[in-house]
């Protein structure tokens, strides 16, 4: 058993701690939080401001940045630096072996990860969502519930696929492109752009 740090305390970090509870490998010692600072300590033993954080940082410790928003969650690993991280995969979620999944990372309850896919750190494959063969995603990416990702496709740096989208075979998704809530992405996308739609159109603004 690690002890770990947990950073973020809104919706997402209920979720994320259900599946590291149910994991039943790490504790959670603490949590820490600039803006809910005022919440319980929902059972770890301290509580206190993210940016009291290097006062917290030892050899032996996990982090986990339980943050939703994949450009906080981004910037928060940066701030911390050298720190390990603690890998979370829900006992319900099937991850083939030949799949790497990178620390900093959760896999929610009822999740499929195939054969050589590759999601990177800080990324959350979230509730029922499935992630088929060859997939490589970078990092701090967000697969939202129910959310599909055929083989092949590559996704990049803080993508976020909305809930129930799907991604059709080999499409490349650009950097912090965003995919609407039950969208078919039939092309690649351009780097930080909204589409949404059966089939996916951007955004115009
Ligand atoms: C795509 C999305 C990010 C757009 O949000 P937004 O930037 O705030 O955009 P708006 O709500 O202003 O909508 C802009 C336009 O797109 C349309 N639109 C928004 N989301 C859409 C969707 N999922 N499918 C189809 N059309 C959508 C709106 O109706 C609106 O159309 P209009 O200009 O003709 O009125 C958001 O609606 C969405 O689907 N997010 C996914 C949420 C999710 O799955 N979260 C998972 C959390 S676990």
């Amino acid at each position: 058993m690690a002890d770990v740090i947990i950073v973020g305390d809104g919706g997402h970090s209920k979720v994320v701690r259900e599946c590291l509870e149910q994991q039943g490998v790490d504790t959670i010692i603490g949590i820490l939080d600039n803006k809910y600072t005022s919440y319980e300590k929902n059972g770890a033993q301290f509580r206190a401001p993210f940016d009291d954080f290097e006062q917290y940082k030892k050899d032996t410790t996990l982090w986990f940045i339980a943050i939703g928003d994949n450009k906080a969650r981004a910037g928060v690993a940066a701030k911390l630096g050298d720190v390990r991280y603690a890998t979370i995969i829900h006992p319900t979620a099937i991850i083939s072996k030949a799949a790497t999944i990178e620390p900093g990372t959760v896999i929610m309850p009822l999740a499929v990860v195939q054969p050589d896919s590759v999601i990177g750190a800080h990324t959350i494959i979230n509730t029922g969502a499935i992630v088929e063969h060859d997939v490589i995603i970078s990092e701090a990416a967000h697969v939202s519930p129910r959310a599909t990702v055929t083989g092949g496709v590559k996704i990049g740096t803080g993508v976020h696929v909305g809930a129930s989208a799907v991604v059709n075979p080999g499409v490349d998704l650009g950097a912090y492109s965003v995919i609407g809530a039950g969208a078919v992405v039939v092309g690649d996308t351009e780097a930080g752009m909204t589409y949404v739609g059966v089939p996916a159109r951007k955004l115009e603004r």
